[in-house]
């Protein structure tokens, strides 16, 4: 397995690959790789002849007052996962090979990014498809690879590759949780002991919100009420939101009976974390 710094390197290798003929998977991480990020890993293997991991961290998705700085680390340990799952190539640019320093080109989105986490992450969903946009033009794979917990980013590329008309499938790959429940995340690296026990109440929410829908409950507004008094209990969260919303348009929905995403952003301490349910119908 490689580690490769620069676009042209990157290039260069799938250029050759496609002489042969084979087919390129990508999977766009920022690093600070865990089981979650391996699933990707492991079913673009299982699905392409060649797997292409981008590691990251992409400084034009973090608000003024976000993360950047703090946003854990560790290229050592990524490549050896990437090399354990049977990843060929990790593309760990620096920003400045990304982004010239008069860099003035964006790709935006109206609608799917102003709610949910774009309400409260302005300008993270621009940030996003901007630098996919710009992966998916210097990998150029068949599939690309995003995880579920995303949500709202899951839905967000793959209506930007609809829009504009990108040549590649967009893969989406369940949740990875711990045995507890907590949903893998980089930033569960962020909570002390205690905080790490009280990040249950997100996963813990969601079930409850899941069970009442499965025994019945179609009221939105009631789902929603059940799984917001559920975190309230958690001395230590504090809630950025908590909405169902129609999983094909992101519009918030009265009803559960459709397609629906359920989706929260919690704060516990200081770490915001996500976590959602999607069912389809
Ligand atoms: O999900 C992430 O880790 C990032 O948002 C992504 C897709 C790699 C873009 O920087």
């Amino acid at each position: 397995m490689k580690i490769v710094k620069t676009i042209e390197e990157v290039r260069e290798q799938v250029k050759a690959w496609r002489k042969e003929g084979l087919s390129v998977g990508l999977v766009p991480t920022m690093g600070y790789l865990h089981e979650g990020h391996q699933s990707l890993i492991a079913r673009s293997v299982a699905e392409n002849d060649r797997t292409v991991v981008s590691d990251f961290v992409n400084p034009i998705q973090f608000g003024p007052t976000e993360d950047l700085a703090t946003y854990p680390r560790d290229l050592e340990r990524d490549a050896a996962l990437c090399e354990a799952t049977g990843a060929n190539l990790i593309f760990n640019p620096e920003a400045e090979e990304m982004y010239a320093p008069d860099f003035c080109t964006y790709v935006d989105m109206d609608h799917l990014t102003k709610g949910l986490c774009g309400a409260s992450r302005p300008i993270h969903f621009r940030g996003v498809c901007t630098v996919v946009s710009k992966l998916f033009h210097i990998v150029q794979p068949d599939r690309a690879y995003f995880g579920q917990k995303d949500a709202q980013q899951l839905a967000v590329i793959r209506r930007m590759v609809r829009d504009l008309n990108m040549p590649l499938e967009i893969v989406g790959c369940p949740i990875i949780r711990e045995e507890d429940g907590l949903a893998k995340s980089s930033r569960n690296t962020y909570l002390s002991a205690e905080e790490r026990q009280a990040a249950l109440c997100l996963s813990r929410a969601l079930n409850k919100g899941k069970a009442a829908i499965e025994a019945g409950e179609t009221d939105a507004a009631k789902v929603k009420a059940i799984i917001t008094a559920e975190i309230k209990a958690e001395p230590l969260s504090r809630i950025d939101y908590v909405e169902i919303v129609d999983w094909n348009n992101l519009e918030p929905v009265a009803s559960t009976e459709g397609s629906i995403l359920t989706a929260i952003a919690v704060y516990i301490g200081k770490t915001r974390l996500i976590d959602n349910f999607i069912i389809e119908r």
